[in-house]
């Protein structure tokens, strides 16, 4: 059963603004609402947060129009069963609030939880199975989330959390490296200059791993002062060559996807027992577009596909999704506060109410760097 925040916990009538849509669709589907319901804590180890800042992903756009929602409503529904209740904010109905980095303040917590107290400041990515952060409240696990880096304002710490999380899950659990087995191996990084490219890049370098970013020359700066010399640019006409000139890779971490790299193109690159990485998987495309078991079904055979090509010219293939960690987020914590771990944010910042011209900037290529939403007047 759904724990329920106590009344004192909720604004006038338990309400909150939030940016909502109603429909899948463009940007115009944005609503500002100013009487949504305010998020409920499912767990006893959930707790609730003012949210102060936050940042697009390109998630948002994707759950803007609608992807994922067979896949996402279908395991929503399944838990819901299984908890034997469930209540409409978590089946995911609309209205929907998009938005999952936040930075925040936490003025609820549920009866178990421990780890954190009313009044910290944390941050953290929301699971795709929760409501956004597109809001004044946002709920999340206490595992899910950690104490804000003391180094950093509000809107810098909300960009961090989804690019870091998928990055390091990425690396350390789907690729297996780490600081015992990473030092001098080689890593190539597609689409080095995005969000999560550059701070995979980075937490690479950090594993002592000689790194390449593939990225536009419009990056090669901001990618050179991060500590990366070896950049090739993926709009000149020979840029495989130049990289099929270079000693082999032990890892490709790929951000782009199959469209512009796929797994048959880039494995030459790759050392005997090398990995490609990818976080571009077609899982949620594939059941969005066919349905639940034939979509599943199209995604099994893509990675059995892909596995045997691998296995047969002995390299490894993996996809690799990010999730709500605050152990990771610990880590990430402690390399943002020793100088190890920098973001590169857009010069252009947001308030709560311009939160759809935010998302429009991603959408149509202007960002130079992540979008923050700064919450200053709700
Ligand atoms: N699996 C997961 O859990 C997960 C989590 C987060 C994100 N993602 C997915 O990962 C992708 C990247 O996310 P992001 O946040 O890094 O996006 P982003 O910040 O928008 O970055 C995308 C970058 O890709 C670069 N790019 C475009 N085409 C390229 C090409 N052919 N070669 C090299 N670089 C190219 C662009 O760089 P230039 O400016 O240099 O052209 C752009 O900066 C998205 O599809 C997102 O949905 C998956």
């Amino acid at each position: 059963m759904a724990y329920r925040i106590p009344s004192t916990a909720t604004s006038a009538a338990g309400r909150m603004k939030a940016w909502v849509i109603y429909y899948y669709g463009d940007n115009k589907q944005f609503t500002l609402s100013d009487s949504v319901q305010m998020p409920i804590l499912n767990s006893p180890k959930d707790v609730l947060i003012e949210v102060s800042a936050s940042s697009v992903n390109p998630i948002d756009i994707r759950r803007r129009e609608g992807y994922g929602a067979k896949l996402i409503g279908t395991y929503q529904s399944a838990k819901n069963v299984l908890q034997m209740g469930g209540n409409e904010l978590e089946k995911l109905d609309f209205p929907i609030i998009l938005g999952r980095d936040f930075c925040g303040t936490i003025i609820r917590k549920g009866p178990k939880v421990t780890k954190f107290n009313v009044g910290d400041k944390v941050f953290g990515a929301l699971n795709v199975t929760r409501h956004g952060s597109f809001a004044q409240y946002c709920a999340a696990g206490e595992d899910e989330i950690c104490l804000k880096p003391t180094n950093i304002s509000d809107g810098e710490a909300a960009a961090y959390p989804l690019v870091s999380l998928t990055s390091w899950y990425a690396i350390r659990k789907f690729s297996g490296y780490n600081e015992e087995n990473a030092f001098g191996r080689r890593a190539l990084v597609l689409g080095a200059g995005g969000g999560v490219g550059h701070v995979a890049t980075q937490l690479l370098n950090n594993l002592g791993m000689e790194t390449t970013a593939l990225c536009s020359e419009r990056s090669f700066d901001y990618i050179r002062q991060l500590g990366v010399v070896d950049t090739v640019d993926y709009k000149q006409k020979d840029w495989l060559s130049e990289l099929s000139r270079k000693p082999k890779y032990d890892l490709i971490f790929d951000t782009v996807g199959p469209r512009s790299y796929s797994f048959e193109l880039m494995s030459p690159l790759l050392n005997k027992g090398g990995t490609f990485v990818t976080i571009v998987s077609p899982i949620f495309r594939n059941v969005d577009q066919y349905g639940l078991i034939p979509g599943f079904a199209r995604t099994t055979y893509t990675a059995v596909k892909q596995t045997y090509y691998g296995l047969s010219n002995g390299v490894n293939y993996r996809w690799a999704v990010y999730r709500a960690d605050g152990h990771v987020l610990n880590e990430v914590k402690n390399l943002i506060e020793q100088n190890k771990l920098k973001i590169n944010i857009d010069q252009q910042k947001f308030s709560f109410q311009q939160i759809p011209g935010a998302i429009a900037r991603v959408e149509n290529g202007s960002a130079n760097g992540k979008i923050v939403i700064e919450y200053l007047n709700k």
